[in-house]
């Protein structure tokens, strides 16, 4: 049986990575594919035990290298338990975020240095890379006040306009050295990345998405 494709999705605060996802999973879906529809932190309890934590911001105090840490922790139970036997399966795994938001977030806007982020990355993830990383590029301005009125039943289902995560709350600062580096990592992977404007309707952008599977995949 063939592999499963990787498809992961990338991008700042409000981007619409959620909604897309969703919509993803089931257009594939409905060409007759199983599909694993997951996200960052998180996708095992174990993983979602870390996404507590690190959202609750309780782990901020320690610094960008203990955050990576235990993002990396998160993903390697992720990996193990869920995205790679779902792939040996020939299931099509969809994660919303992957290591490319611990490049940008603990890395470029966090300050810990790439080098770092390569190495846990190799131990981590090793060869088990995205095939197709989209990435949702919006002003941050525009993706943060999607955030501030996401209601509590929005796409993540869990968390109220008023409650803002460790991250949604940082700095414009912050959030704009997230979108540059999001545009750099795509820059640098041409081959895996595909940019999209994620400021357009849903309808456009799930449009986009979908056409730059058709590309990628023979589907
Ligand atoms: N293209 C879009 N245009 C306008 N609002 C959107 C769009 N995509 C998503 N939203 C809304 O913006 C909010 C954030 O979307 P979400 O999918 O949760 O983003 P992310 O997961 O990237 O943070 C949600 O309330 C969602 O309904
Ligand atoms: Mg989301």
């Amino acid at each position: 049986m063939a592999r499963g494709k990787f498809i992961t999705f990338e991008g700042g605060e409000g981007a619409g990575k959620s909604t897309q996802a969703a919509t993803l999973a089931e257009r594939l879906r409905r060409t007759g594919l199983s599909v694993l529809q997951t996200r960052e932190p998180g996708g095992t309890p174990r993983a979602e035990a870390i996404r507590e934590v690190l959202l609750s911001g309780k782990a901020k105090r320690f610094g960008p290298l203990a955050e990576a840490v235990l993002f990396y922790a998160a993903r390697e139970s992720h990996l193990e338990l869920a995205i790679r036997p779902a792939l040996e399966q020939g299931t099509w795994v969809v994660s919303d975020r992957f290591s490319d938001s611990t490049r940008a977030y603990q890395g470029a806007a966090g300050g810990l240095p790439r080098s770092i982020v390569d190495v846990l990355d190799a131990a981590v993830v090793g060869s088990t890379r995205p095939d197709l990383t989209i990435i949702f590029d919006l002003p941050p301005e525009l993706g943060l006040q999607r955030v501030a009125r996401r209601n509590p039943q929005g796409a993540d289902g869990e968390r109220s306009a008023s409650d803002l995560d460790r991250f949604e709350s940082m700095t414009i600062a912050f959030h704009r050295d997230l979108r540059d580096e999001f545009l750099t990592i795509a820059k640098a992977e041409p081959q895996r990345c595909v940019v999209v404007d994620a400021s357009l309707s849903m309808q456009m952008v799930a449009d986009e998405v979908w056409s730059a599977i058709r590309k990628r995949f023979d589907l």
